[in-house]
């Protein structure tokens, strides 16, 4: 059963509003505009829908928050930022079927009582920008946007905002003081976005996934929703494969799909022979072959000791040296930081000087006590996610494949293809 690419694996569907209206679209605003706000908050609690950026919030919860909050003007966001390496399944809908992601934030905005909403996109999206500036421009031509929305009391405009490439502003209160004009850093919480969030007013921050299972909710009933997919989390899910598979893409599965049958029987197995994978990105902790019966959904992926942030399945094989891999995880948190708190800043700093000497067979062994050791302090006291998750990958390379470390460490020649020390040692 698919809900969010149904429409895109149709032969000859096309971002068009006419190929969207074909297809029962916006059939769901016209319903919802007929019902009492708070009756589509309640079908959105009973889809069980949680958010599908990361952090798997229920989406109803997160709604009746901003609807219930202190009266005046309220804001209805959607992350399009999708900065996680390895994640590429918004885009998919952003550029091929744009009006499904307009619905659901209209939807929300009319839920909520939001004049205004945004669109955060990342920087780099050229495409999926000028498909949704087109289809911005169609839906208000049809009086789907703009004001008196089909002939009622409702108004609502949404605007495009595009971001500067950092990886933080894809976190919710980084976004919207990026969003604000200002330097792109996390604020701390509480309070939430649902209560204090743009220019501090109360505001609905959803990913583009998560605004694109609106329509199927609000057509077809939460009830139906939550027949699909697993008991904690309904629902399908797009999975982002990639790394050493042999057919990567995007994937809509129903979230009670194992990590096993994902790669083999969708990702069509993987390439060489199966040493580790992440299933959340270079945020989440490495799984291995003893995971693969893992069902594939936020609580059940935690439960094995990882996440699953956003969907991003990256799959390694044996011919990878994990060294490598942690290095250049660390690598890219510690560009990423933002630096407005000192663990995070200074402790990816720290962190990946050790991974570079140890890479470099410069290495000690007390090294290694002192990566997890950081990863504590980061993860207890960094302020956002950023920080908390930096050292994931790396820390769970060295649990799991200690000897590789050990290796680097006192200079034997590392046996594997992909690795630093084979090109010499000298990173
Ligand atoms: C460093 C960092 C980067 C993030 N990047 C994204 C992103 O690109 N897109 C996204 O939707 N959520 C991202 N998130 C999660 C958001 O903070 C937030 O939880 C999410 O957008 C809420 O929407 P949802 O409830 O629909 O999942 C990120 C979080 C962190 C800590
Ligand atoms: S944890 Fe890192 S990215 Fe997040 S606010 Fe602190 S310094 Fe910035």
């Amino acid at each position: 059963m698919k809900v969010l690419l149904r429409n895109i694996e149709k032969k000859g569907y096309t971002a068009d509003i006419k190929d969207y209206l074909a297809s029962e679209g916006y059939q769901a605003l016209k319903k919802a505009i007929t019902l009492k706000p708070e009756e589509i908050i309640s079908e959105v609690k009973t889809s069980k829908l949680v958010g599908r950026g990361g952090a798997a919030f229920p989406t109803g919860l997160k709604w009746e928050f901003s609807r219930k909050s202190k009266e005046g003007p309220k804001y209805v966001v959607c992350n399009a930022d999708e900065g996680e390496p390895g994640t590429f399944k918004d885009r998919q809908i952003l550029e091929k079927d744009p009006h499904l992601v307009l619905e659901g934030m209209i939807i929300c905005a009319f839920a909520i009582k939001a004049e205004v909403g945004f669109i955060y996109i990342r920087g780099e999206y050229n495409h999926a920008y000028e498909v949704l500036e087109k289809a911005i421009k169609q839906a208000e031509e049809k009086n789907l946007l703009g004001k008196n929305i089909l002939g009622s009391d409702f108004s609502f405009q949404i605007k495009l905002y595009r971001g500067a490439g950092a990886y933080v502003c894809g976190e919710e209160t980084a976004l919207l003081d990026s969003l604000e004009g200002k330097k792109g850093q996390s604020r701390v919480k509480p309070p939430f976005p649902t209560f204090v969030g743009l220019n501090n007013n109360p505001t609905v921050l959803n990913n583009v996934e998560t605004f694109a299972n609106i329509s199927e909710i609000i057509l077809k009933g939460g009830k139906q929703f939550s027949q699909v997919g697993s008991s904690a989390c309904p629902g399908t899910k797009l999975y982002c494969l990639s790394g050493d598979v042999n057919k990567p893409g995007v994937y809509e599965l129903p979230m009670d799909i194992t990590l096993g049958d994902l790669i083999k029987n969708h990702g069509g197995g993987v390439k060489g022979k199966l040493k580790a994978v992440l299933p959340g990105g270079v945020s989440s902790s490495l799984l291995t072959d003893k995971d693969l019966g893992v069902t594939m959904d936020y609580p059940n992926v935690q439960k094995a000791g990882s996440m699953l942030g956003s969907g991003a399945v990256i799959v390694i094989n044996q011919e990878r040296c994990m060294v490598d891999i942690a290095k250049r995880c660390i690598e890219f948190f510690d560009y990423e930081s933002c630096g407005k708190c000192t663990p995070c800043r200074e402790g990816s700093k720290r962190a990946r000087e050790i991974l570079n000497n140890i890479a470099g067979g410069r290495g000690e062994l007390s090294n290694l006590e002192l990566l997890k050791e950081l990863q504590e302090v980061l993860y207890d006291t960094s302020r956002c996610g950023l920080g908390q998750a930096a050292l994931n990958v790396v820390v769970s390379a060295l649990d799991k494949f200690p000897d590789e470390f050990k290796k680097h460490i006192t200079k034997q020649k590392c046996e594997l293809n992909v690795c630093s020390m084979n090109k010499g040692g000298n990173v």
